[in-house]
């Protein structure tokens, strides 16, 4: 599906459902980073710059329950989170990459494959349209937090807060959610690695850590 767009080798993005540890995993991918001297740029999605974060703000709080005379319609928040890419893109990531750094990022285009296509089910190649028109690019490594629904789930639930308009999706939804990352990992594999995030957080470390060394020594071979 990507095989047309070029890969940026400095660009890791951290995807996956939620509560599957894509934070948590941020925080082991930024420490290998900077133990091999690294100089990086740590951002997530929707956000990343103060526009994209005020969209961010638009889309996951949209429809709460005392406010819910209008709800977000999928295409409008498809385009929004894209609208936020844009801005990150051009004001973060590109700027970044351009100086020779490195960016981690806690989701990127694939959370719009597997949110807005698998979960809203909007067409698959209106997105594709709108990632080659406003990226243009995919990353050189994914790391693909998969955990079950269910656990993710209870994990954000043990957290506390208030869901957000996402959080608040039924499971039918987070399993579609789902099902559109495994699609995405299986159409780019070599792009991708798995981590089991459904294991105790020690041994997903060490997953993460084992993951982005191997990835560092076959870049800078
Ligand atoms: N492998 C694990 N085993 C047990 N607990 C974990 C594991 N990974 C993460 N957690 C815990 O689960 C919770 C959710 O993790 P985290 O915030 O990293 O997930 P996330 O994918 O970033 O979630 P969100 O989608 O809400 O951003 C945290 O409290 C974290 O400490
Ligand atoms: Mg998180």
């Amino acid at each position: 599906m990507n095989d047309v767009l070029p890969r940026r080798a400095h660009l890791i993005t951290l995807e996956g459902g939620e509560g599957a540890g894509k934070s948590t995993a941020l925080a082991t991918v930024r420490d290998c980073l900077q133990a091999a001297g690294c100089t990086l740029v740590v951002s997530r999605e929707p956000g990343g710059t103060p526009l994209a974060e005020q969209l961010r703000a638009m889309v996951l709080h949209s429809s709460r329950q005392d406010d819910a005379d209008e709800r977000l319609h999928p295409s409008a928040e498809l385009l929004m989170v894209f609208a936020a890419r844009a801005q990150h893109v051009a004001e973060v990531i590109n700027p970044a990459l351009q100086r020779g750094d490195w960016v981690l990022c806690d989701r990127f285009t694939d959370s719009s494959f597997a949110y807005q296509g698998g979960g809203r089910g909007l067409p698959v190649d209106w997105i594709a349209d709108l990632e080659r028109r406003v990226v243009g690019f995919v990353p050189g490594l994914t790391l693909w937090l998969d955990v079950p629904v269910a656990l993710g789930r209870s994990r954000v639930q043990g957290r506390g807060g208030v869901p957000d308009a996402i959080e608040r999706e039924h499971d039918a939804f987070f399993e579609r959610v789902h099902a559109g990352f495994a699609a995405r990992v299986a159409a780019d594999p070599q792009r991708f690695v798995r981590i089991d995030a459904s294991v105790p957080l020690e041994q997903m470390v060490a997953e993460v850590t084992r993951a982005v060394n191997a990835y560092l020594a076959q870049v800078r071979r």
